[in-house]
């Protein structure tokens, strides 16, 4: 599950582009923040094999994908509150010649992966969406979810599951609404442009990338501490991890191309650093997905868009080619302004990290700003 939200915090917005402007990693108008994020939500407790070394890993990929084993639902135990306040590492962008000063991106990153998922650090004029915002205008705030990165590592059995995440997303929107942002920063403060105090009215669009639940099995699991010491040294029971960079490949990565479109494939080196930044899963992240009651959004107002990978093997089993349909997307955002589906041609599961990236971000950002944010 990948996703990027843009808050806008008012109508203020220009027909004009930024040229773009080539930049080093370190150039960026970029901080690092630790938000304490405090949040409610209802966890459960399931019956699923614990993972202390490779060979447990293994063992629960299999039984989650056995075709016999229980779902995911009938595998719940009990219920668990989870009332607490969470440490969540987050990298805020600002422009300093912002021409969108009244939104904000919030982007959330899929599992395999944290925030520099969506901050490629090779070719990034091609491969970074945080550049391509802030060449664009925006002021994107990039975080590690829970369980991963530099963000708080909890209990991988009752605490690192889906409903906490949406809220702990939940709960970073509404600092930025309220301005806290800043409150917690941790670099200087002089890399940036002035945030304002945001408390206006509120105009929301989520860009979903694919949010689908992969399969545990597909890519080869291995528990983390194990699979690479050095890395995962502060993972605890119950973190697994693609193992390989054939695991990586395979559920990221298709070399498929669209021959119509003459786009495919991608770059060795990208794979190589998809693995490089490859990050652990909690294994009840992976089984809990069937309790976040999404339901339907009617009282969303704003502007949708579906980004699907077409040749996504986690997700679409390799071919997306009809995978999103129409009907049951206004089904479930009934009152949208605007509901968009985008197949990005050519590309695996891993759109950020494969040919064609930049061609994703244009179609998004344009997306954006035909809807006035
Ligand atoms: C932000 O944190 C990253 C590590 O996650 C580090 O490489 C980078 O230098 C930090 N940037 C600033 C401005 O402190
Ligand atoms: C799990 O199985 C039960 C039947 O035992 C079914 O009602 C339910 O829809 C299934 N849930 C999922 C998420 O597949
Ligand atoms: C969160 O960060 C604060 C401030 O750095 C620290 O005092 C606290 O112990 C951290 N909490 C956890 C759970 O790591």
């Amino acid at each position: 599950m990948a996703a990027a939200i843009t808050v806008a915090f008012g109508l203020l917005f220009q027909h004009v582009h930024a040229a773009a402007v080539p930049r080093s990693i370190n150039q960026r108008p970029c901080i690092n923040l630790t938000l304490p994020v405090s949040v409610t939500a209802q966890n459960a407790v399931y019956d699923v094999v614990h993972v202390d070394n490779n060979i447990d890993a293994a063992a629960f990929a299999v039984d989650s994908d056995t075709y016999s084993s229980p779902n995911s639902t009938e595998r719940i135990i009990k219920a668990v509150p989870i009332k607490d306040t969470f440490n969540i590492s987050a990298q805020l962008c600002v422009p300093s010649h912002g021409l969108k000063k009244e939104s904000l991106q919030i982007a959330t990153h899929g599992g395999g992966f944290d925030k520099r998922y969506w901050n490629v650090e090779i070719k990034p004029s091609e491969y970074s969406y945080v550049d391509a915002c802030l060449d664009a205008g925006y002021s994107i705030l990039t975080y590690d979810r829970l369980g991963c990165g530099n963000s708080d590592k909890p209990d991988a059995y009752t605490v690192g599951q889906l409903p906490l995440d949406l809220e702990i997303l939940h709960g970073i929107t509404k600092m930025a609404r309220n301005g806290q942002l800043l409150q917690s920063a941790t670099g200087s403060r002089s890399k940036l442009s002035t945030q304002r105090r945001h408390s206006t009215r509120l105009y929301m669009s989520a860009t979903a990338l694919a949010a689908f639940s992969p399969s545990a099995s597909s890519p080869t699991t291995e528990y983390a501490p194990q699979n690479d010491p050095e890395l995962f040294g502060d993972f605890t029971s119950g973190y697994v991890v693609p193992g390989t960079k054939s695991a990586v490949q395979t559920g990221f990565f298709s070399t498929r191309r669209n021959e119509a479109a003459g786009v495919g494939g991608f770059e060795p080196e990208l794979l190589e650093y998809g693995f490089a930044v490859r990050q652990p899963i909690a294994v009840t992240q992976l089984l809990s997905s069937s309790q976040l009651n999404l339901g339907v959004a009617d009282q969303f107002m704003g502007p949708v868009q579906f980004m699907l990978a077409e040749f996504d093997f986690l997700s679409c089993d390799g071919d997306c080619k009809g995978a999103a349909d129409p009907d049951v997307l206004q089904a479930l955002y009934p009152n949208a302004k605007d509901i968009d589906v985008y197949i990005q041609k050519g590309t695996g599961h891993g759109l950020t990290i494969h040919r064609g990236a930049d061609v994703g971000y244009k179609a998004s950002l344009d997306f954006l700003v035909k809807n006035g944010l």
